[in-house]
């Protein structure tokens, strides 16, 4: 059977990027396949959190993983740092990751110029530990959002140069996977690329319907079309883009029409797109709070996860060491 695993960095609460680039496929995956999703608070020490919001923020993030239905039964959910053996593979595994190589990342890239003052030796080799998360439980399907395809081929890579290098057939080539296919990037309403965290420009999982509806109230739109079948601007198709996640193929059919005719009104829009996320989130909104308050679940939970992660995690260690050549006396 397959493995699957995938990840979230605790740096915030999770927006609906989150949720229907990665989370949204995991639920369905859970129960077809040997899962494993984890909470990657080793990844967010590369913006130097306090140690107060770090253990806050993995307890929010576990809590809404929850709230959206991972089922701590069906798939095994854990803490990264719970799991030293992801420590010592991402060691060896960075002796056959290349600086240069590491430097040309596009997300290493995207980093420096966010925090230019903080250019850090985890950030260069975030890509490694990625990497490693992912093979210690020789995992071949990662569902995530499209942002994170270039961390999957580096992956990939690294379990063929592993192999290459010392002859065997271990790692399996892990694959970026998505149900529809196209992996998914949801845009930010203010008209620029992707909702992050980061840009603040998210719609979280957490916020109110009055806070949703405003949000998606003030989004980027324009003037409107002027003849029919006009290109969109940016700003209309990420709203289209939204409308296509959460709302009915009619009712986007019917705004489309209106685009198109140039009898668009983004106002009416705007109020269905915002009803249709309010409708979708609010069931998950509500769970949040309860499940967040219940520190003696959260804790089995992690208990539970961090034991089984380690059952796996250190069966693929023990071999890793061996092909490597650390041999008893
Ligand atoms: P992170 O924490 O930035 O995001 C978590 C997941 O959410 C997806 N995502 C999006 N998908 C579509 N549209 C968006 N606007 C959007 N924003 C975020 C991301 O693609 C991701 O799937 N490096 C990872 C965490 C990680 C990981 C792993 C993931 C560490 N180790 C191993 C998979 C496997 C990250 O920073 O994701």
């Amino acid at each position: 059977m397959d493995t699957v695993l995938s990840g979230i960095r605790p740096t915030g609460n999770l927006h609906m990027g989150n949720y229907f680039g990665a989370v949204k496929n995991f639920l369905k995956m859970q129960h077809e396949y040997n899962c494993f999703f984890f909470i990657a608070d080793l990844h967010s020490l590369t913006t130097h959190p306090t140690p107060t919001d770090l253990h806050d923020n993995v307890r929010k993030v576990l809590a809404e993983y929850l709230a959206c239905g991972l089922d701590p039964e069906a798939a095994t959910i854990y803490v990264q740092s719970d799991v030293p053996e992801i420590s010592e593979l991402y060691l060896l595994m960075n002796m056959n990751a290349y600086v240069g190589e590491l430097q040309r990342t596009t997300t290493f890239k995207e980093k420096m110029r966010k925090q230019p003052d903080n250019v850090n030796a985890g950030l260069l080799t975030y890509p490694v530990l990625m990497a490693t998360d992912i093979l210690i439980h020789r995992a071949t399907k990662v569902p995530v959002g499209k942002d994170q395809k270039p961390h999957l081929e580096i992956t990939a890579k690294y379990a063929r140069r592993f192999n290459q290098i010392y002859k065997v057939d271990y790692f399996p080539e892990p694959e970026a996977f998505n149900y529809g296919k196209d992996l998914v990037k949801v845009p930010g309403l203010d008209g620029s690329g992707k909702m992050g965290k980061s840009e603040g420009n998210g719609i979280y999982l957490i916020d109110d319907p009055k806070v949703i509806r405003k949000k998606v109230m003030s989004a980027v739109t324009d003037a409107g079309p002027t003849e029919p079948h006009q290109k969109m601007s940016d700003g209309v198709a990420n709203l289209f883009t939204i409308m296509k996640i959460v709302s009915t193929p009619d009712m986007v059919k019917f705004y489309k029409d209106k685009y198109n005719a140039c009898e668009i009104r983004y106002g009416d829009m705007k109020k269905q797109v915002a009803e249709d996320i309010v409708n979708y989130l609010n069931p998950i909104r509500e769970r949040i709070q309860e499940i967040y308050a219940d520190n003696d679940y959260l804790r089995k939970v992690v208990n539970m996860g961090a034991e089984k992660a380690r059952e796996s995690a250190s069966k693929t260690l023990k071999d890793v060491r061996e092909i490597i050549g650390f041999k008893p006396f």
